[in-house]
């Protein structure tokens, strides 16, 4: 990424943005977006739930509210890549403008990534860079391992590696003496609720730009959010 990339409106449209969702689990994340839109706090639409996993607590949740829902399984696929061509395919069908990648456990190919470039979006339980990779409880027991006092939430775009897309936004939380990776994740999980639909609403909204491989435009100082600045 050089020069500027405006993304991924130009803020000229005020139509609610379609979102796709790609999901694995609980969907916690999803339901955020849900309730910030059904609040009127976001001007976007979910027009389409992608699981990587049938059964999952997420996909129940999207049929309570009646979004079309689609589970594409790596095993009734012959490579990553073919399932990853049916997932873009899923999501041009609904028109998705912008994908929102809400605890999906895979990887996302490099030619999905291609067909959305700079429209894919992730959200990470860490302070990245550090402690890419992985799910919880991973990020969240390697970050107390390490002794750090501060973690958090990272939301970023997705390219070709993992986890190391230009950063979005990102929110900050104590690490206390005695946390364990689930106090810890659920720490942090209340910072992805708020911020997520924040990040989804600037990008909605087309007042951020990718310069140079960094996310410009960000309304917060220093592209840093804390509750104090949400509320
Ligand atoms: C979140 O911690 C998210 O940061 C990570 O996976 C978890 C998903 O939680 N990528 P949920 O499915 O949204 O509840």
């Amino acid at each position: 990424m050089s020069g500027d990339v405006h993304t991924p409106r130009s803020g000229l449209d005020h139509s609610p943005l379609r979102l796709g969702i790609l999901v694995s689990g609980r969907g916690s994340n999803f339901q955020a977006i849900q309730k910030a839109i059904d609040s009127g706090d976001l001007a976007a639409r979910v027009v389409v739930v992608v699981s990587n996993r049938p059964g999952v607590l997420a996909i129940a949740r999207a049929e309570t509210i009646d979004i079309p829902i689609a589970v594409h399984e790596r095993r009734d696929f012959p490579s990553r890549h073919d399932r990853d061509q049916e997932i873009v395919k899923t999501l041009r069908e609904h028109d998705v403008e912008l994908v929102v990648s809400a605890g999906y456990s895979a990887v996302i190919s490099a030619a999905a990534v291609e067909a959305y470039r700079d429209r894919i979006i992730n959200i990470h339980p860490s302070l990245l860079p550090a402690f890419a990779g992985g799910m919880a409880p991973k990020p969240q027991t390697a970050a107390l391992r390490a002794g750090v006092k501060i973690s958090g939430c990272t939301v970023h775009f997705v390219t070709d590696g993992v986890d190391s897309g230009p950063i979005i936004a990102q929110a900050a939380v104590p690490v206390l003496d005695d946390d364990t990776p689930a106090s810890l994740a659920s720490r942090i999980l209340e910072e992805e609720h708020l911020l997520l639909p924040l990040a989804i609403g600037w990008l909605g909204e087309g007042i951020l730009k990718i310069r140079n491989g960094r996310v410009r435009g960000c309304p917060a100082t220093a592209g840093s959010i804390s509750r104090a600045s949400i509320s």
